[in-house]
């Protein structure tokens, strides 16, 4: 007599088979063995999943999927079937994980450090505007602006140094040296300055954390007005960009620096 696969069978088959084989080129890898970062390498689309449960893929890309979801209290098993459902054939991300080291340089300062400078001196007009208008009953907005200059301020000597000393040295050591790049001393290895970095992908990190803290995870009073909206719009657009930038550079990026 044939027995009926029912409902809950099929959903324990479909978790094991997710739990067990990542699709795609890492197919005999399993997927609990991957960190947050090669998953978001071996899958772009997952990058919008991981935004909407705040896993953090970027300075936290180290942290394998299962740990990380401990540590929000998220079901491993919501994550693998959410990432299967989504349908890679829409992801219309342009995806940078192409590209070679010398060429992701010049893509990282095209879009993210040009987007930070553009995007960070209009975020701070409309925090100005909305903490003249609201900051008395809302002190705290008072403080977001302040943090915001803060990240804002060390994001702007961040991306100096890589422009003018990390970046130079992988183009040297990759023997792709421009005219005006600093030299680097022969042997010299980028394990310091990469780590350096990292620490500043933290830090950055950790203020966004805290903006989002602060705000009460950016959720808007009755009544707010269109700038208060588009305050909370624009930092979300902000983070979500810094997220991915600081992605290909410590996941991809400073990965590919390290061994050279
Ligand atoms: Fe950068
Ligand atoms: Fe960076």
């Amino acid at each position: 007599m044939i027995r009926h696969i029912n409902k809950y069978e099929i959903y324990q088959v479909k978790v094991i088979y997710l739990l067990c084989y990542l699709p795609k080129r890492n197919k005999m890898k399993t997927i609990k063995s991957l960190t947050i970062g090669e998953i978001a390498i071996e899958r772009p689309e997952s990058i919008a999943l991981f935004e909407k449960y705040q896993i953090d893929y970027c300075c936290g890309g180290k942290q394998t999927l299962e740990a990380a979801c401990e540590a929000k209290n998220i079901a491993v098993e919501k994550i693998l079937i959410e990432l299967q459902d989504i349908d890679s054939e829409d992801n219309t991300t342009k995806d940078p994980l192409q590209l070679q080291p010398i060429e992701l340089i010049e893509y990282i300062q095209d879009n993210h450090h040009q987007f930070i400078r553009t995007a960070g001196p209009v975020i701070l007009e409309t925090f100005s505007k909305v903490v003249d208008q609201h900051a008395r009953k809302h002190p705290f907005l008072t403080e977001m602006s302040t943090l915001f200059y803060e990240l804002h301020v060390d994001l702007l000597q961040h991306m100096l140094k890589e422009e003018k000393v990390l970046f130079p040295a992988i183009r040297q050591l990759m023997g792709a040296a421009k005219p005006d790049d600093m030299k680097i001393p022969d042997g010299m290895k980028l394990n310091f300055p990469v780590s350096n970095m990292e620490v500043e992908h933290e830090r950055a990190g950790r203020l966004m954390d805290e903006l989002r803290r602060i705000s009460g995870n950016y959720a808007l009073p009755e009544g707010s007005c269109i700038t208060w909206q588009n305050l909370y719009t624009q930092i979300d657009a902000f983070e979500k960009d810094l997220h991915r930038h600081v992605h290909l550079e410590n996941n991809v990026l400073f990965s590919a620096a390290i061994s050279l």
